[in-house]
């Protein structure tokens, strides 16, 4: 077997809904992972729930249900919104399985096998919502740092992970390859963090039953972090099945949120390290996502369902809009207004007229169907548009600029707008002795389309299908690879055209 990309985003807390946060990190991953897959490569890809700890078992105690039964119960949201939002995962892990509390439990047997955990007792602040321990010195007025909640004291014997022993080593790393912990400014972050001051990491908890129990005290129950963390190495086999998890790890890619760097680039590489285990390629934090300025969040109740906004503008439009309007990496803010406009000015119209207007023409001047450009040369303009474009992707993917990605396919779809504008076919199809001239012509704009639809698939997989499918090719999209596919004149003349509905009907 080949190198596989293994890509993973966040296992989200199952003591609510998804919403367009959760969705966002989820909807990028997806991305990338269909775009090495349309690279030819063998991909991993790993979305799944985090069900342990004290967070999701209040939620649950608030609705009267056990925690198993309240997790199943979110479980069912989630799958049902990564399956409206066309995720394609290649597995779904949630840490109450037994595959992953078996791996989680022998890890943590390992850990202190090794001298790397000890018994002690933890004093200082916890914070629920974000499952975090924090010294008096990191609250902010009195406050979480992170998310600005009350937070509360805890005193408990605990065990402690030797994190202090490991995090000259994490710097060290850090350091030396500037491509691990991006963007910039998050490893500037962890830098100073690791340099301020790292003490060990409490990793169990006492005061609560719901959790994975240690093997080696069962009055302990694994603190959730550390947990799902685990999900990342539990999922492809860690220490139970060697060959699948020697040919997966290690992971090319963790996509995470900003608030959760610290877990993922100080206290899961020094892990990995205790473990000896090699460290993920890339550990890159987006940004947040506010709602027409405003913070997201359960007690302000305005949280989005991803769900509402499918409905309104469709999946595609979705994925367009989330990938298109913010700089990944960067915060960004939702508004209702600025997803009509992109819907309108780049989906209905740019991408949604072009599709219509050349198979239109199509159905018109050629009964339907592809036209043989017998010697009619393909227009340069498209041809090294097209070139550049498979560059262009390779670059921006590489650096996880979705915007930039997009912004280049667009340029790509003006390039092949301007040429049905400037070859008119309407008027070819006036004039006499045009015959050869219109046909070429037709068959460059339906091969543009054919170059649209694989290059959107990645980002838009739905409506690229839709064009594909309209085009009467018989090979399946998702079995086409760049760059091959991308050469001219893979459109083979005599296959069956359909116009068809609009993709992205105008909205008013
Ligand atoms: O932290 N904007 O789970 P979680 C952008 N279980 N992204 C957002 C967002 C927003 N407003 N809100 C959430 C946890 N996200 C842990 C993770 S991993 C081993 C364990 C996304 O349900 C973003 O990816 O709080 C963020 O990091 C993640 O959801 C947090 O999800
Ligand atoms: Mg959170």
């Amino acid at each position: 077997m080949g190198e596989v990309y293994y890509v993973t985003t966040p296992i989200y807390y199952v003591n609510d809904e998804p919403h367009i946060g959760t969705a966002y990190t989820t909807v990028a991953a997806d991305t990338l992972a269909r775009y090495h897959r349309l690279l030819g490569k063998e991909v991993f890809f790993l979305t799944g729930t985090d069900e342990h700890g004290q967070k999701v078992a209040q939620a649950a105690a608030e609705k009267g249900v056990d925690p198993q039964s309240w997790a199943d119960k979110m479980v069912k949201e989630f799958l049902k919104a990564w399956k409206i939002l066309d995720i394609s995962y290649d597995d779904f892990i949630r840490t109450t399985e037994n595959r992953h509390t078996q791996v989680a439990q022998l890890f943590i047997k390992k850990l202190h096998d090794n001298g790397d955990v000890y018994l002690g007792t933890y004093e200082g602040w916890y914070c629920i919502p974000d499952e975090s321990f924090l010294l008096s010195s990191q609250l902010a007025d009195g406050n979480c740092p992170t998310c600005g909640r009350p937070v509360e004291w805890v005193k408990e014997q605990n065990y402690f992970f030797r994190l202090s022993r490991y995090a000259d080593r994490v710097l060290k790393h850090i350091e030396e390859n500037p491509e691990f912990v991006q963007p910039e400014v998050r490893r500037n972050e962890v830098m100073s963090f690791i340099k301020g001051c790292v003490s060990d990491q409490s990793i169990s908890r006492t005061s609560l039953t719901w959790g994975i129990p240690l093997p080696f005290d069962e009055q302990h129950v694994m603190y959730v972090w550390f947990d799902a963390l685990l999900n990342y190495v539990s999922s492809i086999g860690y220490g139970t099945d060697e060959v699948r998890f020697e040919n997966i790890w290690p992971a090319n890619l963790h996509l995470i949120g900003k608030e959760i760097l610290k877990f993922h680039a100080v206290i899961w590489p020094a892990m990995l390290m205790a473990a000896g285990l090699p460290l993920p390629r890339h550990v890159f934090a987006h940004g947040w996502l506010t709602v027409e300025g405003e913070k997201m969040s359960k007690s302000l109740g305005n949280a989005i369902r991803p769900e509402e906004l499918v409905e309104e503008f469709g999946v595609d439009a979705y994925r367009y809009y989330f990938l298109r309007e913010f700089s990944f990496g960067l915060d960004g803010n939702f508004s209702r207004r600025t997803f009509k406009e992109r819907f309108n000015a780049q989906l209905a119209n740019d991408l949604g007229n072009m599709v219509a207007r050349i198979l239109t023409m199509a159905e018109k001047y050629s009964e339907g169907l592809v036209p043989d450009p017998k010697g009619y040369p393909p227009p340069a303009e498209l041809k090294e548009s097209s070139a550049e474009l498979v560059r262009e992707l390779s670059e921006t993917m590489e650096r996880l600029s979705f915007s930039e990605a997009l912004v280049a396919i667009w340029k790509f779809i003006h390039v092949l707008n301007r040429y049905v504008d400037i070859t008119a076919p309407w008027s070819l199809a006036k004039e006499s002795g045009k015959e050869e001239e219109l046909m070429g012509v037709l068959y460059s704009s339906l091969e543009g389309l054919r170059l649209t639809a694989l290059f959107i698939s990645p980002f838009m997989p739905r409506a690229a299908g839709r064009i594909w499918e309209r085009l009467g090719i018989a090979e399946p999209l998702l079995e086409q690879t760049l760059p091959q596919a991308a050469n001219w004149g893979g459109l083979t003349p005599g296959l069956k055209v359909q116009k068809g509905e609009p993709l992205f009907p105008r909205l008013t």
